[in-house]
């Protein structure tokens, strides 16, 4: 043979070794290397350590993968966490992990992604969603916020004290109370001009300001707005609370009327106004009712207690009961015609 002739001969010889090199590389090279297949250096290196590869089948398990990463891992679990579609939730492998450990299946655990997925989801609350769940099949969309609302558990029970009672934005409702002293340092007197009862003349200032420009505006327009009752004290609160049930009984007193430190009004942000002078009954078919719903949000304040929330709030309809929480949050609460429990877990991490 030429010389020329073994040369290119070598040259071809070589560039198919070389083209066959590069077209098995991963299986050459990387013969134990799971990065390949999508798992973190970390994963890849756990898998070789507990010799789990043959239940790999060549395939990425994000779910697997994140459990090892997380050193999650449960080696009971490994064959489930392969079938476990994966959601992108910081406590999920904790999660699964609890639910197969209480024998939960894997088919189970993926109808569960309604819960698991929620942006609201709460590790520590998940036995709570799973039992609402169950007593509410009817609110699955929902579970998640209204647990983490409380409504798991009966009205005036689980119950809370407020930690940031001065907070513009304080939840006060059946499940959180406000601590036994506490009393706003801010209250402004109304004018008489604006007011009916002389009992409960206050507002916290920035609520106050915000009640007088919208009692002002709509004055303007020609229509009547009074502040029926401001701030209460919680002595005030408790005596209301004790004649409704004395004159109503406890029922109808339960659905109308606060408990005293669970009401609203002892934070000097709420406040009952009507366009007659001492009737609140009916305001809803009042014109400056109807101006409410479509403004009171531009000066801060939402309507607190709204029809068809009943089961939320704990409370009757109140169309006479507005809150202030400043003009953006009341913005966004109308918008999303949501109610201020639901607000306070989309938007403030409740609980
Ligand atoms: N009527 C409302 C719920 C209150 O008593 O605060
Ligand atoms: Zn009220």
């Amino acid at each position: 043979m030429k010389k020329s002739m073994k040369f290119i001969i070598i040259i071809w010889s070589i560039l198919l070794i070389g083209i066959l090199i590069y077209f098995n590389k991963d299986k050459l090279f990387k013969q134990n290397d799971y990065t390949s297949l999508g798992y973190s250096e970390k994963s890849s290196q756990k898998i070789k350590e507990l010799n789990i590869s043959s239940y790999l089948n060549d395939t990425y398990s994000k779910t697997l993968d994140k459990a090892l990463e997380n050193d999650e891992y449960i080696n009971d679990y490994l064959q489930d966490y392969i079938k476990i579609n994966y959601i992108d939730n910081k406590e999920f492998i904790k999660s699964i992990n609890d639910l197969l450990k209480n024998n939960y299946k894997v088919d189970e655990i993926n109808n569960l992604s309604f819960i698991l997925s929620s942006p609201y989801y709460k590790y520590e609350h998940l036995n709570s969603y799973l039992e609402y769940y169950k007593k509410n099949k009817d609110k699955k969309d929902n579970v998640v916020i209204l647990t983490n609302i409380g409504l798991n558990n009966d009205f005036y029970t689980n119950i809370k004290e407020i930690k940031e009672p001065d907070s513009l934005l304080v939840l006060v409702n059946k499940y959180n109370k406000l601590p036994d002293d506490y009393k706003p340092n801010d209250l402004v007197e109304f004018d008489t001009k604006y007011m009916i009862s002389s009992k409960t003349r206050y507002m916290r200032k920035e609520a106050h300001d915000a009640l007088i420009k919208m009692i002002d505006d709509i004055n303007k327009e020609g229509m009547n707005l009074w502040l029926n009752s401001g701030f209460r004290t919680k002595d005030y609160q408790n005596g209301l609370f004790t004649n409704s049930v004395k004159n109503n009984g406890m029922d109808h007193a339960l659905i109308y009327s606060a408990k005293m430190r669970h009401s609203e009004h002892e934070t000097g942000l709420a406040a009952d106004i009507s366009s007659v002078k001492g009737m609140l009954d009916g305001f809803e078919k009042y014109k400056e009712y109807t101006w409410l719903q479509n403004n009171a949000h531009k000066y801060g304040f939402i309507e607190r207690y709204p029809k068809g929330k009943e089961w939320i709030t704990g409370y009757a309809y109140e169309p006479w009961h507005y809150r202030y929480v400043g003009t953006e949050v009341a913005s966004k609460i109308k918008e999303e015609n949501i109610t201020y429990e639901e607000y306070c877990v989309k938007y403030l991490g409740y609980y």
